[in-house]
């Protein structure tokens, strides 16, 4: 059996490739020490694909809890290395934080990638790696402007990590940038659980929507775009799900055109913040209650993905569209609200 080690399987994007890679014929098991997320999640896992997932509970920061894990599993293929702190307000209140946890578990997961020779590797990238682009769409040869936070900080030099660990040796990388990953499984058994108030646009709206939070509001209307509000590449989790088994099977079979190999996950078209509403009421029926106000610092005021390298080379396509990414946020919101007992007393923070 093809096993998979997946590094924060129990996250957002993570749990959702751990579906796809099940269902695409892969072994898997997780590291995730849960300090932002729930291990209970697996169960959802488990409710589509019919298969128990084993997470291990451990900090990627502490090499010998990590080694220990590869100790065990002498039979790890590939590694799709998801954890990290991904919060871009918190990155900017504590830079620390972010370097330590972001790049230290990096390293520990490659020099146990070294030492147990498990030579495919999978790095999950950001289009923050862009910082403000010059011009739009992005390929994945537009130069790297300035990042715009100290977690972009940290996945622009992850990405440099992995590249110049991988030059020599016998690990075949590739670096997925994602565009901005909203959405949930159609099933409804797994989805986002956002700690904490949400940063990000679409749990904003949803949560506004369901009653969580009485109001959102619409970080800046003055921009140089078609309605004012920011352009952003929505792309469904379960689209950026099946990309890493894609990568996978394409370093496995030997397909990967340079040692560390890079592609865009996005699908081409960029939605304001105001139409991303808008979509929202259409699919919902609800009148969303937001407010205008004023941009927020260290916002990209445009940016979405030219993604044929991602199309041509690892056959994949999108197939969300921006309706069905609403429509399934909304549905998974409401099995939040309605399932009291989800994650009710399960150490979770649902906010
Ligand atoms: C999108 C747009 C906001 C909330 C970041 C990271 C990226 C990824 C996703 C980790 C912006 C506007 C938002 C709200 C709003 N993170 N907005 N009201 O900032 O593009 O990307 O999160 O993987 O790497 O950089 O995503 O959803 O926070 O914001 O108007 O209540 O929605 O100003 O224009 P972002 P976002």
């Amino acid at each position: 059996m093809k096993k998979i080690l997946v590094t924060g399987g129990c996250g957002y994007i993570g749990v959702h490739t751990i579906v796809d890679l099940v269902q695409n014929g892969y072994q898997v098991i997780s590291v995730d020490n849960n300090s932002r997320s729930n291990p209970f999640i697996l169960e959802g896992v488990e409710k589509i694909t019919g298969k128990k997932i084993k997470n291990y509970i451990v900090d990627l920061c502490n090499f010998d809890d990590t080694r220990a894990v590869f100790e065990e599993n002498k039979d790890i293929l590939g590694i799709i290395h998801f954890a990290a702190y991904k919060a871009v307000g918190e990155s900017v209140e504590n830079p620390l934080m972010y370097f330590e946890n972001n790049l230290v578990s990096l390293i520990n997961i490659l020099k146990c990638s070294e030492e147990f020779k498990v030579s495919h590797f999978v790095f999950s990238s950001s289009c923050t790696v862009y910082g403000n682009p010059d011009s739009i769409p992005v390929t994945e040869n537009t130069p790297l402007k300035p990042a715009e936070s100290p977690y972009g900080i940290t996945k622009q030099i992850g990405e440099q990590i992995v590249s110049e660990t991988v030059k020599q040796g016998n690990i075949k990388a590739i670096l997925l940038r994602y565009f901005n990953p909203v959405g949930a499984h159609p099933s409804t058994h797994i989805g986002e659980i956002p700690i904490g108030n949400p940063a990000n646009l679409v749990p904003a709206i949803t949560q506004t929507a369901v009653g969580k939070i009485p109001v959102m509001q619409v970080h800046g209307t003055d921009y140089s775009t078609r309605d004012g509000s920011c352009v952003r590449d929505y792309i469904h989790v379960s689209d950026i799900a099946h990309a890493h088994t894609l990568a996978l099977d394409y370093l496995i079979s030997k397909k990967n055109k340079t040692n560390c190999d890079i592609f865009n996950l996005g699908t081409g078209n960029g939605y304001t913040v105001l139409e991303v509403i808008a979509a929202f009421e259409k699919v919902s029926g609800i009148k969303l209650n937001y407010t205008l106000g004023p941009r927020r610092p260290g916002d990209v005021i445009a940016i979405y993905a030219n993604n044929d390298k991602a199309k041509n080379e690892l056959n994949w396509i999108p197939v969300y569209d921006i309706e069905q990414m609403m429509a399934t946020a909304w549905k998974w919101e409401l099995k939040l609200k309605n399932d009291e007992n989800l994650f009710s007393g399960k150490n979770i923070i649902l906010n």
